[in-house]
């Protein structure tokens, strides 16, 4: 079968690596992609997106199975409109996607389906009309964490030390109106512990563990500077056994999927839910829609057998596939550009030559996200430029052979993380 993959990160390039190893995958799409990503089943396709565009590649690709890489798509409805197709998408529709899309709605969904989350308020009236109450709500809260409820690419969440640290960014967004702001804003109570991603294939109400993955958000190592989109990832998380596993099935996955299917909105795709754990206390702090980046760089690679197949049934709600997966460890560095993440002005480097020596070590690949093709080869062309996979019986062997490969790929300016997967 063929399929198309929306999207033009690392994520992308990855579940099309993963995908045309499988025997029933006969060719993939990516949309728009980069010009590192072209193999011998994979091919990009540069057209513009829209939903007259969508529909002619559908027919001409002969695609049967389409997977939304970003939550844009979804967003958009990209699921929606393959349903009027009556062609499998692996992913929800715009309605089910406000799990993600909105915050506030996801708080009060978590709430009355009685999932394990930190209480809130929603301030959104008062911050526009009265903003002296929203200032006297941060004394209520013992560790203020101000969420901007809509899309905000990442920089909507606030988590403060105390009610003054609160009040000083509650002005500052007062002044500063920012993306995402419009549909509201909330506040949580802080939770501590460790954090942990686990990832499920959901289909109404039928679900299929994936695997569980921790990220590395901070630019410099030590988990210091700004965040970023991504710097690294490892999975699976050493800790996370299958007693864990169960009791977040049970205790947030199941009701997360009885929820929407209650509310008329059952959800078709992956959820990728982003948990605190203190000991045995477990609090769901967000809902993602699909595959994050970079830990799909990490999971796909630990995923046996024909995962093409898997995707396609379980959007029918056909689990009747169970996946094995490697007893391995994989990890994932980014390698990124000059002035990456570009805060405050400082402009992210592009078009920098990148040297690749082909010689580089088994059980490794070079996934590619912020590249483009010249006459002299591939050069810089984003933020996060490209990472290596790799992946290892022994999680210090598979980190080794990561760094070493990383070695092999190198151009002017580059920054990356020395300490993905060293401290778990
Ligand atoms: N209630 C909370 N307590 C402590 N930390 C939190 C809380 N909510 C979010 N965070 C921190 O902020 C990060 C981003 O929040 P999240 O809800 O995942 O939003 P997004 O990924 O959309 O930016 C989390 O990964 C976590 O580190
Ligand atoms: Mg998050």
């Amino acid at each position: 079968m063929n399929v198309l993959i929306l999207g033009s990160g690392g994520r992308e390039h990855t579940i099309a690596w993963r995908l045309s190893s499988d025997p029933t995958c006969t060719r993939v799409y990516i949309w728009p992609g980069n010009d590192g990503m072209e193999g011998e089943k994979i091919e990009t396709l540069p057209d513009s997106f829209c939903r007259e565009n969508f529909e002619e590649i559908i027919k001409n690709k002969k695609i049967h199975l389409v997977i939304p890489g970003a939550e844009k798509y979804l967003y958009e409805g990209i699921s929606d409109w393959c349903r009027d197709l009556k062609l499998a998408c692996f992913g929800p529709s715009s309605n089910a996607s406000e799990l993600e899309k909105s915050k506030l709605f996801s708080k009060k969904f978590m709430i009355e389906s009685g999932i394990p989350t930190s209480r809130f308020v929603d301030f959104s009236d008062d911050f526009q009309n009265n903003f002296h109450k929203a200032l006297s709500l941060t004394e209520e809260f013992k560790k203020p964490v101000i969420k901007i409820s809509g899309p905000s690419l990442g920089k909507g969440v606030f988590v403060c030390s105390d009610s003054e640290e609160a009040r000083s960014i509650l002005g500052k967004l007062k002044d500063e109106p920012q993306p995402g702001m419009e549909e509201g804003i909330l506040m949580e109570e802080g939770v501590t512990g460790k954090e942990v991603s686990l990832f499920y294939a959901c289909s109404d109400e039928k679900y299929s563990y994936l695997g569980s993955a921790q990220d590395y958000k901070r630019v410099f190592d030590g988990d210091r500077g700004p965040n970023t989109g991504g710097m690294g990832a490892i999975s699976p998380v050493p800790w996370v056994n299958d007693d864990f596993i169960s009791k977040v099935s049970q205790k947030i996955l199941e009701p997360t999927l009885k929820g929407m299917k209650k509310m008329d909105t059952p959800f078709v795709g992956i959820l990728f839910l982003g948990l605190m754990v203190n000991e045995d206390e477990i609090n769901l702090l967000e809902y993602n829609v699909r595959f994050g980046d970079p830990e799909t760089q990490v999971l796909l690679p630990l995923i046996e057998g024909d995962l093409t197949n898997f995707i396609l049934n379980c959007c029918s709600g056909n689990f009747s596939q169970e996946l094995k997966f490697k007893k391995q460890t994989a990890v994932h560095v980014v390698k990124a550009a000059k002035g990456y993440p570009g805060l405050f002005g400082e402009e992210v480097e592009k078009g920098q030559l990148i040297k690749i020596q082909n010689n580089l070590l088994d059980k490794s690949k070079i996934i590619f996200s912020g590249v483009k093709k010249m006459k002299e080869g591939l050069v810089t062309n984003g933020g996060r430029v490209l990472g290596v996979t790799s992946w290892s019986k022994d999680r210090f062997e598979a980190l080794q052979t990561c760094y070493e490969s990383l070695e092999k790929v190198q151009f002017k300016g580059e920054h990356f993380r020395k300490d993905i997967g060293k401290n778990l």
